[in-house]
């Protein structure tokens, strides 16, 4: 889900607010994983749009365009959703007035040594490392029994209320997401939520990447697959940050306004045979602006496994490519490597001799 044991790193934002032109040797990418403009991927191309209400009104066209970004994309965006304008508003103000408190404040929700939750760094799992430029700060969402309150900035105002009804709303897109995925995949519409088991969780990521002076030397988010189910991303609407693998090059996700960006990630990879791809992606920064993201990464529960369901594999054709091992056991795995430059599902994947 990109975290990592919490190394005490410095915060990026304090950083550049100190000196905006430094850019510290352990931030600084080898060279082979700058990110350099990519010829391959023209930034004409760009990742599919999905027509939220056309799906959920059984379009059939809308249905195959999804399994088509599904496939060959990972990542689509999604248009005409019943998110409202105003939660999402009012989620991306929260997240923003907590970046903009003072440095003693935000350390108050500063994640513990071993924990997942509250305000550090992701990925920070040896001194050695390149770090990310990025801040964030991760909120276990649902169900509600795995809200760690201390983590939470309730004292700013309306934090608390914005959270949930952004989670509450974009849970029941994701609901509507998995109902069409479980139709593509030969099962009936309430199989993947079934998949996820008792306890189907959803967390939330804050990234806040500082404007950087050598946006070519560093990465904000270096590459990775999600290890969740589905991830939904909202950022901001005038700056291109998110990249994602495609054909041997980068693709640049362009915001559209209101969109919800989507990707698939390591639990569909695995439940669909590979069919859809859990895609490997990072952000970038740039000079002039600071960019903001917020990823909400749905998850099954610990003990369910993630080997490809009954409809998606046959001994003849279509042998079982992934392992059925146990969701947790896979986190566990993927929290503790930081898998140089491959995405997290080579973990999964069967080897065959
Ligand atoms: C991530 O995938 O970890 C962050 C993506 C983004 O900031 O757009
Ligand atoms: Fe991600």
């Amino acid at each position: 889900l990109g975290w990592g044991k919490s190394l005490p790193v410095p915060s990026v934002q304090e950083m550049v607010r100190e000196d905006s032109q430094c850019v510290p040797e352990r931030y600084i990418q080898e060279h082979k994983d700058r990110p350099v403009e990519n010829e391959m991927c023209p930034t004409s191309i760009e990742i599919p749009v999905i027509n939220f209400s056309l799906l959920v009104n059984g379009d059939d066209d809308e249905r195959k365009k999804l399994h088509i970004a599904c496939k060959e994309w990972g990542f689509f965006q999604i248009t005409n959703h019943d998110v409202s304008e105003e939660v999402i508003k009012q989620m991306k103000a929260a997240v923003a007035a907590f970046f903009e408190l003072p440095l003693e404040e935000k350390r108050k929700y500063a994640m513990a040594a071993n924990d997942i939750h509250g305000y550090g760094q992701g990925y920070v799992v040896s001194e050695h490392q390149k770090l990310d430029w990025c801040d964030m700060m991760f909120l276990m969402t649902f169900p509600p029994k795995y809200k760690k309150m201390k983590y939470w900035p309730v004292m700013i105002p309306g934090f608390k209320e914005a959270v949930e009804q952004y989670s509450t709303e974009i849970l029941k897109l994701a609901e509507e997401i998995f109902a069409n995925i479980s139709l593509l995949m030969g099962m009936d519409k309430d199989a993947l939520k079934r998949l996820h088991g008792e306890m189907m969780k959803q967390g939330i990521r804050m990234n806040y990447y500082p404007n950087c002076s050598r946006p070519e030397l560093v990465l904000g988010v270096s590459p990775h697959s999600d290890a969740s189910s589905i991830t939904l991303l909202i950022q901001d609407d005038d700056i291109t940050g998110l990249q994602i693998r495609h054909e041997e090059g980068w693709v640049p996700v362009k915001p559209i306004p209101n969109a919800i960006v989507i990707n698939i990630g390591d639990v569909i990879e695995g439940w669909s045979n590979g069919v859809y791809k859990s895609i490997e992606h990072r952000a970038v920064t740039n000079v002039t602006a600071a960019r903001m993201s917020i990823a909400t990464f749905v998850i099954p529960d610990d003990d369910v496994e993630l080997g490809p369901v009954e409809t998606m594999a046959d001994d003849y054709n279509r042998p079982k490519m992934y392992k059925a091992i146990k969701y947790v056991d896979y986190l566990r795995h993927t929290l503790s490597n930081k898998m140089d430059g491959k995405a997290n599902t080579e973990l999964l994947k069967v080897k065959i001799e």
